[in-house]
């Protein structure tokens, strides 16, 4: 089966081909960071007019780069949910429009099903069960998972997500939007020792996330200290160490709760190469398995759509044409394969 997947749920145009028996056949993307980059944050109606402007070219050269025509696509997969209404819009309307002239199945995929998924693109996939720490800009979760669609969720956050804090922090060390990426570049000139931020919701039990005390910390941290660069860099270095500090104190305490030894990093934030090498030691420590998706399949694309809805289709399911789109879809509430 070959699955064209389409990706708008926030400001990447992702569109990719995915084959059952030869893997991803093609994939291309446009982000839209310039666009947004002067206003400090995505601007929904903004993203959603890129969306319309991208789309089709996109999808023509998907299938061009698959040496696909439209006869050989047998379903489309598209974004569902969650995320900005607009955005997600623009994919469903196009992916239901394109699944109706070609007369093929559709399925509307949970953008997050896509990121907890997209390690299975890679040549050593997870084996079920595992236990998931998502970290994007939009969500930090914890999630048990049994196979496709069988999501317990062990804990999120319950205020700013992961790639959220480093956005916010990455602003106020004066850095471009979004700053994750550029703070991580900054923290690897920064020295340790010079702050020491929170562990925010480590001192007691339970798997829950809070990071929104971070940027607040950060706040206050600036304010104090010099304009030096140097300065900065060690901000940023104690900022990250504390976000990954977190993070693996909760993996490992969700691993013991769930006697499980696989864990699978994914969405924006799984790109960061320091969270990469506190992951793989901490497993190396309990003798256990970490996997990631590819670089370029952490952060949002249309192949970790096309891969899930491929998934759902082969498995008989499909969303009707009439559905529209869930901006707000809770990740456990999914039909189980
Ligand atoms: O998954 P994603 O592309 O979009 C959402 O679904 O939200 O994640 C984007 C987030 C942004 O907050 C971005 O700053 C963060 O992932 N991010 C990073 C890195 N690369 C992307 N954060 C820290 N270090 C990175 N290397
Ligand atoms: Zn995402």
């Amino acid at each position: 089966m070959r699955v064209l997947g389409i990706e708008t749920s926030c400001d990447e145009t992702g569109i990719a081909v995915y084959d059952d028996e030869r893997g991803l056949l093609s994939h291309t993307l446009y982000s839209q960071v310039k666009l947004h980059a002067d206003y400090g944050g995505v601007v929904p109606e903004l993203a959603s007019r890129d969306h319309v402007r991208k789309i089709v070219p996109l999808i023509q050269k998907a299938l061009q780069d698959a040496n696909s025509s439209a006869a050989d696509i047998e379903g489309i997969a598209y974004t569902r949910g969650p995320g900005l209404v607009g955005a997600l819009l623009v994919g469903a309307s196009v992916g239901r429009s394109l699944a109706y002239a070609w007369n093929v199945p559709t399925i509307g995929v949970h953008h997050m099903e896509g990121h907890l998924l997209a390690p299975m693109l890679e040549e050593s996939a997870p084996a079920f069960p595992f236990v998931a720490l998502l970290v994007s800009g939009g969500h930090s979760m914890l999630v048990r998972v049994d196979g496709i669609g069988r999501y317990e969720l062990l804990g999120e956050s319950i205020d700013d997500a992961a790639g959220e804090a480093f956005d916010k922090t990455a602003k106020l060390l004066g850095l471009d939007y979004p700053g994750g990426p550029l703070l991580a570049k900054l923290a690897e000139q920064g020295e340790g020792g010079h702050y020491s931020f929170p562990r925010p919701m480590t001192d007691r039990p339970g798997l829950d996330f809070s990071f929104s005390g971070l940027k607040t910390f950060a706040a206050n941290t600036i304010r104090d200290a010099d304009d030096a660069p140097q300065t900065k860099a060690n901000i940023a270095f104690a900022f990250q160490e504390a976000v990954i500090d977190t993070l693996i104190i909760k993996c490992r305490r969700a691993l013991k709760q769930t006697g499980l030894k696989r864990l699978v990093i994914a969405g924006g934030v799984s790109a960061n190469t320091s969270l990469r090498s506190a992951m793989t030691e901490l497993m190396d420590s309990i003798k256990g398995e970490v996997f990631y998706p590819g670089l370029s399949f952490c952060t949002d694309n249309g192949a970790m759509i096309a891969y899930a809805g491929l998934q759902r289709l082969k498995a008989g399911q499909t969303t009707p044409l009439s559905e529209s789109v869930v901006p707000r879809w809770p990740l456990d509430s999914l039909t189980p394969l």
